[in-house]
């Protein structure tokens, strides 16, 4: 047993100084030990004559053995191809290199970031909230008590499945507007961006998440008029001079008065087509004068102060300025349809 252990040892020195730095000289290797009639294969040979009560430890050390050859003969094998690779292709190096591909801006974050920086010039600051929800939050206190009928306007994902839980998928980013209402004082100027759920049937026009921005102005002496001027600025801003706007009167438990707000169809121009189903009107938002049940909810002097609120579908304005027809293009993550906002501001 000493003796194999010392011949394995010798021949372990013998292997690590043989060069084998050409193809020709790994080859070469590769026969002398590992070939069929090659060293390994030899002294493997030797394991017959060992004694049974050896075998294991010798097996042990022989399979060691074999395993370095084959290491030597791998790394060998790989340098020498490389080698010789680079030695025979030609490379041109002041060729350009192949170019980035960088990716693009999804057109909802475009619009969205367009929305926030019209009404950040109005002075109005952005704030955040959750995504997962409790009830008080986005239906309590916005006027929605447990049994108000509005509550079926907003199909809602209740998490864990209970209806009667207290926690859901926010349908709507007024829930942060009453966070704001919660812990900021009058004056209050916010926008609210972000994505909200609605337990609707996919289809082009429907789908069961969707982005809002939705914005709070409280103060004292807010008015309908402030209300007005204020999307007024913003439909300039974001669809031209030219588009015309009209309010119609609505309903929402969080706001009185209520209206919606339309803009002349950018599609058809007025003319009439699917997207405006032939009105010549395409609905953009609702909004109204912060009921003030909401802001009394909120310890928010309702004598004292006013408010209005509104809240705006961001596919559907992405919709109308880009032209997509199916709502379900925004989340299926084709380039071929993202790529096209390349460059667009
Ligand atoms: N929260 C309403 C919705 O999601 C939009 C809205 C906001 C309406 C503020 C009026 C005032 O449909």
């Amino acid at each position: 047993m000493q003796d194999l252990i010392q011949q394995i040892e010798n021949y372990k020195a013998e292997i690590k100084a043989f060069d084998a730095s050409t193809p020709a000289l790994a080859e070469e290797f590769r026969i002398k030990y590992l070939g069929t009639k090659g060293l390994v294969k030899t002294i493997m040979g030797l394991m017959k004559d060992v004694p049974v009560e050896q075998k294991k430890e010798a097996g042990q050390i022989l399979n060691e053995f074999k395993i370095f050859v084959e290491e030597k003969y791998n790394t060998a094998k790989e340098s020498t191809e490389q080698g010789d690779n680079s030695a025979t292709i030609n490379y041109d190096w002041s060729l350009p290199g192949n170019p980035t591909v960088v990716g693009t801006r999804h057109p909802l974050s475009l619009v969205r970031n367009q929305i926030v920086s019209i009404f950040q010039k109005l002075g109005f600051a952005v704030e955040e909230g959750p995504e997962i929800e409790d009830d008080w939050h986005n239906f309590g206190a916005m006027n929605l008590p447990e049994d108000h009928p509005a509550r079926d306007m907003q199909d809602t994902f209740y998490v864990n499945n209970d209806s009667n839980g207290k926690w859901l998928l926010r349908t709507h980013t007024s829930s942060v507007q009453a966070r704001v209402m919660q812990h900021q004082k009058p004056p209050i100027r916010c926008i609210c961006p972000g994505r909200v759920y609605r337990n609707e049937t996919i289809s082009a026009r429907a789908h069961c998440f969707f982005h809002q921005v939705e914005g709070l102005y409280i103060d004292e002496n807010v008015s309908f008029a402030d209300l007005k001027q204020t999307l007024y600025f913003f439909v300039k801003e974001m669809f031209g001079e030219n588009v015309k706007v009209r309010f119609r009167p609505s309903y929402f438990p969080f706001t009185e008065p209520s209206a919606e707000m339309d803009i002349s169809c950018l599609i058809c121009e007025g003319n009439g087509c699917t997207v405006c189903k032939h009105t010549g009107w395409v609905e953009i938002l609702g909004s109204g004068m912060v009921h003030p049940k909401v802001l009394e909810n909120f310890g928010i002097d309702s004598t004292k102060y006013t408010g209005f609120a509104f809240g705006m579908g961001v596919e559907r304005i992405t919709q109308l300025k880009y032209r997509v027809n199916d709502l379900r293009l925004y989340s299926q993550n084709d380039v071929r349809f993202l790529k096209q906002f390349t460059g667009v501001v």
